[in-house]
């Protein structure tokens, strides 16, 4: 399967796995219009759905009403529909802002629009975002659109491949592929968890003040000249932007006290480290010198993090093609 291939249309039993993600550039920013790159990482979410006399997920009967995630996937998707069992497995840790609940959004479309006679990807791409924000109330595509893509996507700028446009009312963003660089990356999550709808609330009020316009803008162009410098492979460049990166989440007010001990653990052994997704807690993301990726996993472990070396994952969202017996 390529990130290119429609999800076609299965019967009962069907499974299904989508990515989590990491953003590299400009998080926060790209709710307000400004571009992002988010990468498609390694760790992912698998879901098989049988045919079952009543509806649960992970045996729970009473996830509809519980889990919001569920209940506006199925609300988007499985309207009328027979009652189905949900099994979901995943390797992304939660509330972390690794993509857990993107990618288990968008397996779970996956699995569910090839159940209902297949699902293109641009389609699943604006679903899978409308389930989201439904769920979560605030957001951009990002996150979904990374999971179903697979590899590395820039949203709103880049001169890569234009994949799909995703839409919510008035507002659009484009959705491109970038060039793979074939790196290796280190997440840590610090074990703070956090609330993204919350963050991203408090950096528009943050946003709001009078320099907000110029944080906005230099956001903007951190995270054009990171999309270019990612796709050229330029790992130097790479870090100082990501740096700069950093120096903007700081000034938007997302960091926290456990994310600045990782980033300066981080910092002998990285190009360049940094907070990823929304902050206040969750992870860093930090790019490894050459050769010393495995210090810097043990560094970030000593220094109380769970530490995930992480690739690209080129596959999107797709169907699992034996789903498991039982
Ligand atoms: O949920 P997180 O931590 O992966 O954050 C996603 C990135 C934000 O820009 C903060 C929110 C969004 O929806 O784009």
């Amino acid at each position: 399967m390529t990130s290119s291939d429609g999800i076609p249309a299965r019967s009962l039993p069907v499974s299904a796995r989508a990515p989590g993600k990491c953003v590299l550039f400009g998080e926060h920013a790209v709710v307000h219009g400004c571009p992002e790159l988010v990468v498609a990482i390694d760790l992912s979410t698998q879901v098989v759905l049988r045919a079952a006399p009543q509806l649960s997920l992970n045996a729970d009967p009473n996830a509809a009403e519980s889990n919001p995630y569920f209940r506006a996937a199925l609300d988007g998707s499985w309207r009328g529909g027979p009652p189905i069992a949900v099994r979901s497995v995943t390797r992304i840790p939660r509330s972390a802002g690794l993509g857990s609940s993107a990618a288990f959004v968008c397996a779970l479309g996956a699995a569910l629009g090839a159940a209902t006679g297949g699902v293109d990807r641009a389609g699943l791409a604006q679903r899978s975002f409308e389930v989201e924000r439904g769920a979560q109330g605030v957001g951009s595509p990002g996150d979904t659109s990374a999971s179903v893509a697979g590899g590395y996507v820039a949203l709103n700028g880049g001169p890569g491949e234009p994949l799909w446009t995703v839409t919510a009312g008035e507002r659009r963003w484009s959705v491109r592929r970038v060039e793979d660089p074939r790196w290796s990356w280190v997440v840590a999550y610090s074990g703070v968890p956090r609330s993204t709808a919350d963050a991203v609330r408090a950096v528009a009020e943050r946003l709001a003040r009078p320099d907000g316009p110029a944080l906005l803008a230099e956001f903007e162009e951190v995270a054009r000249a990171g999309i270019a410098s990612v796709g050229r492979g330029d790992r130097r460049e790479t870090g100082e932007l990501l740096r700069r990166n950093q120096e903007l989440l700081r000034t938007v007010g997302v960091s926290h006290p456990r994310l600045e001990a990782l980033l300066a653990a981080a910092e002998p052994l990285a190009e360049a480290a940094k907070i990823t997704g929304a902050g206040a807690g969750g992870s860093i993301v930090a790019l490894p010198r050459a050769g010393r990726e495995g210090e810097l996993v043990r560094t970030l472990a000593r220094a109380g993090a769970l530490p995930l070396p992480v690739r690209a994952e080129p596959l999107g969202a797709g169907l699992v093609e034996e789903p498991p017996a039982g």
